[in-house]
């Protein structure tokens, strides 16, 4: 098997003309956390719509284990091990943390509203239950109705409905978009630790969580990649610099 979980071959998207996202050749390792950076508009959320089918590229090739998926539909590729946080996995506001995430394994294990099941299947779902949200740190928040949950929190459940679905490939978009340093800090903590065994792709804006946890990075100016490494590679790259200055020169250099 290909050390790649994720390749693209020319990825590119043109709206009416301008080249959004521009013969990007991508390559996730497996094992990986992943991180997709760039200027404001180089092309991440097209290039991570793509990819999360929610686009169409106009041109180029998509290949998830070496198997070709440019022509799949979203819910194909959910199938294939590929889940995208944040947008597809709706948390029930009315519901408890607990009853949330006991409803994204049911629906992944295909066992809702069947209670003549039986004692034991239900233990082992609520065992199972109990074991993401201890992972995600939401066991104390159990019983709190999720709209009651602060922000940074019902990302972590989110994450937690997520993980249900035991990805073999996470896709994150921006996680820690809208929060406060301390959640930022808790987030990036929590996709480490939920990335063991598995291969996260995120797109991230904040310097200092990708200078944390992200084992590689693409960085993309203008839909094209401009640079690729390590953070301590991509972040003192000329071309890279450049593209940052005057917006956020100041963010990428002062992670560290
Ligand atoms: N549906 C669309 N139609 C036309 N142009 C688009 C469309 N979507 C994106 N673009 C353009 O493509 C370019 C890349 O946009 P994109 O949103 O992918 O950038 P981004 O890297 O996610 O930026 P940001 O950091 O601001 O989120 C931008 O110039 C944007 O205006
Ligand atoms: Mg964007």
């Amino acid at each position: 098997m290909s050390d790649y979980i994720l390749e693209t071959r020319d990825l590119t998207k043109e709206f009416k003309g301008f080249t959004a996202v521009d013969r990007v050749n991508l390559q996730v390792r497996r094992g990986h956390i992943h991180a997709l950076i760039g200027p404001n508009g180089a092309g991440k959320t097209t290039c991570f719509n793509l990819l999360t089918k929610f686009l169409v590229p106009t041109r180029g090739t998509i290949l998830l284990n070496g198997t070709d998926i440019t022509g799949e539909k979203p819910a194909q590729i959910a199938r294939r091990g590929v889940i995208r946080s944040f947008q597809i996995s709706a948390v029930f506001p009315h519901l408890t943390v607990l009853e949330n995430v006991r409803i994204g394994l049911q629906r992944f294990t295909g066992t809702s509203f069947h209670f003549w099941k039986g004692l034991t299947a239900l233990r082992q779902l609520d065992a199972k239950v109990l074991a993401l949200l201890d992972l995600v740190d939401l066991r104390d928040m159990a019983q709190a109705k999720a709209a009651d949950l602060p922000y940074g929190r019902k990302r972590a459940l989110e994450i937690a409905t997520t993980m249900a679905m035991e990805p073999e490939l996470m896709l994150l978009d921006e996680p820690t978009q809208g929060m406060g340093h301390e959640d930022v800090d808790r987030v990036t903590q929590l996709i480490k630790r939920v990335a063991e065994g598995r291969t996260v792709l995120m797109v991230e804006h904040n310097m200092r969580v990708v200078s944390t946890i992200a084992d590689r990075l693409t960085v993309l100016a203008r839909g094209a990649v401009l640079a690729e490494g390590n953070y301590a590679e991509v972040s003192r790259h000329p071309a890279v610099l450049e593209a940052y200055m005057g917006s956020e020169a100041t963010e990428l250099q002062g992670a560290h």
